[in-house]
């Protein structure tokens, strides 16, 4: 344990608790956030986000509080909240701003301590909006008393192979001892080592791209779909034929939802707008994946001969094995088939019903594999609804009713012995 250096993590979720839990093993770690629930649960060991297990966080060394005043002072505080975006899709930077001015408040010059953002955001929100917020508010000096730095996050929430202590680390400074400084400590708890970006700028960019990047691959993947739907080919059936080529890349269609995917494009977008540059193939791959759901809904409904019924919506979280309900497109895609008629029953058996009933106005029904449906649709192919086994879920499709494979996790051979019709994008 590097006796002499201390980590404040401010923002405890998906990507703050793993984070911090890591760091928690080399170097005096303090979590921080703002939810005296959240606080509270970690305490009694309990992870609502499933990111670590009861045993994990009882024997961390990691220390939560909702007290800024609590921590002492650190060498590092490393900000890890929520960016996402307003109702028009415009960044909303408040609780990165917020987080900036209890930073503030914990600031010591003495240490010379270096602020970390690992926030997603678009290029210069580290350097252009945080570093001048927290030098009006200590009346310090940036790159003299106190230093900033940017790491982006990479995990990926219910991922077990790629977790924060097994990926590489994107790290910057704002001078090479700050960037040497971050190395190390990042490069303690990770064994997929640190690439030293040239600036803060290129990780922040860095980042946004690496999920754009994946939007627009997403949405070029829904785009054929559509397409070969009037022409009655299945996309897998393509995506398998053009796999075999050594440069094609791997991507599925699907609904886009989430915390990240469906929202940074926009940091990305909403920047070069400013800067007066269109960011056409952003925002258009940006517009298929938001039309998806509505799509789908609207295939459903055409396959039913446009008669609505009952319909039971297998999953809600925004993709498989997690738990969160953040941007999910399949709340769209009930309420899309709601409005076209159909009595909508949502069953997913990782996402907390209260959550649910508060975000969406959806009441989760545990008991609603029990009954059948005129449709049924596996949208979120969680492993324990696949575990629990496909016959349960075929047994849900009424007679002469239509199950929906999103994922195209049913095998051919299994869609072909059913006796209902399955339908694939
Ligand atoms: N979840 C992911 O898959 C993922 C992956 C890579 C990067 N990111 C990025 O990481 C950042 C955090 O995302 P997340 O998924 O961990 O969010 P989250 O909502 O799971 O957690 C954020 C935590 O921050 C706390 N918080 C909010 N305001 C605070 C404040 N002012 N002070 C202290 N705590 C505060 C919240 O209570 C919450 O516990 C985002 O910018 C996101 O884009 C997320």
């Amino acid at each position: 344990m590097a006796e002499s250096k201390r980590v404040v993590v401010i923002g405890l979720g998906y990507v703050g608790l793993p984070l911090a839990a890591a760091l928690a093993k080399t170097v005096e770690t303090w979590g921080l956030d703002i939810d005296a629930g959240r606080v509270g649960e970690l305490g009694r060991g309990h992870d609502r986000t499933g990111e670590l297990t009861a045993e994990q966080l009882a024997a961390t060394p990691l220390r939560f509080t909702t007290d800024p005043a609590a921590c002492p002072p650190a060498d590092f505080y490393i900000v890890t909240v929520p960016t996402p975006v307003d109702a028009e899709n415009k960044p909303d930077l408040s609780i990165v701003i917020a987080a900036t001015r209890t930073v503030a408040g914990m600031l010591q010059a003495g240490r010379k301590p270096i602020v970390v953002y690992e926030s997603t955001v678009y290029p210069g929100v580290t350097e252009e909006l945080c570093g001048p917020e927290l030098e009006r508010l200590t009346g310090l000096t940036c790159g003299v008393d106190f230093f900033l730095a940017y790491s982006p996050e990479r995990i990926n929430p219910g991922d077990r192979e790629h977790t924060v202590d097994r990926i590489t680390k994107v790290v910057s400074g704002q001078t090479p001892e700050v960037l040497d400084k971050v190395s190390d400590l990042y490069g303690a708890v990770t064994s997929g080592g640190v690439f030293r970006a040239t600036s803060i700028k290129v990780a922040e960019a860095a980042k946004v791209i690496e999920n754009a990047q994946r939007d627009i691959n997403i949405a070029f993947m829904n785009e054929i779909t559509r397409v070969f739907a009037r022409m009655d080919v299945s996309v897998w059936d393509v995506l398998a034929a053009a796999g075999t080529k050594w440069n094609f890349l791997k991507f599925e269609p699907g609904l886009v939802g989430g915390h990240c995917i469906g929202v940074d494009p926009y940091y990305l977008a909403h920047r070069a707008q400013e800067l007066g540059v269109q960011a056409d193939v952003i925002l258009a791959g940006r517009g298929v994946n938001d039309d998806m759901a509505r799509w789908i809904a609207q295939e459903i409904h055409f396959r039913r001969g446009e008669r609505a019924g009952t319909a039971l919506v297998l999953g809600l979280a925004f993709k498989p094995d997690v738990p969160d309900l953040r941007n999910s497109k399949v709340a769209d895609l009930a309420g899309a088939l709601g409005q076209l008629g159909h009595q909508v029953t949502v069953y997913d058996p990782l996402v907390d019903a209260g959550a649910a009933l508060h975000e969406y106005g959806i009441a989760l029904d545990p008991l609603a594999l029990d009954r059948h449906y005129d449709t049924v649709v596996l949208a979120v192919p969680h492993r324990v609804l696949i575990e629990a086994g496909l016959d349960r879920i075929f047994g849900a499709t009424a007679p002469g009713g239509l199950l929906v494979d999103l994922k195209n996790v049913i095998s051919p051979d299994r869609r072909q012995a059913a006796s209902v019709e399955v339908w694939t994008l």
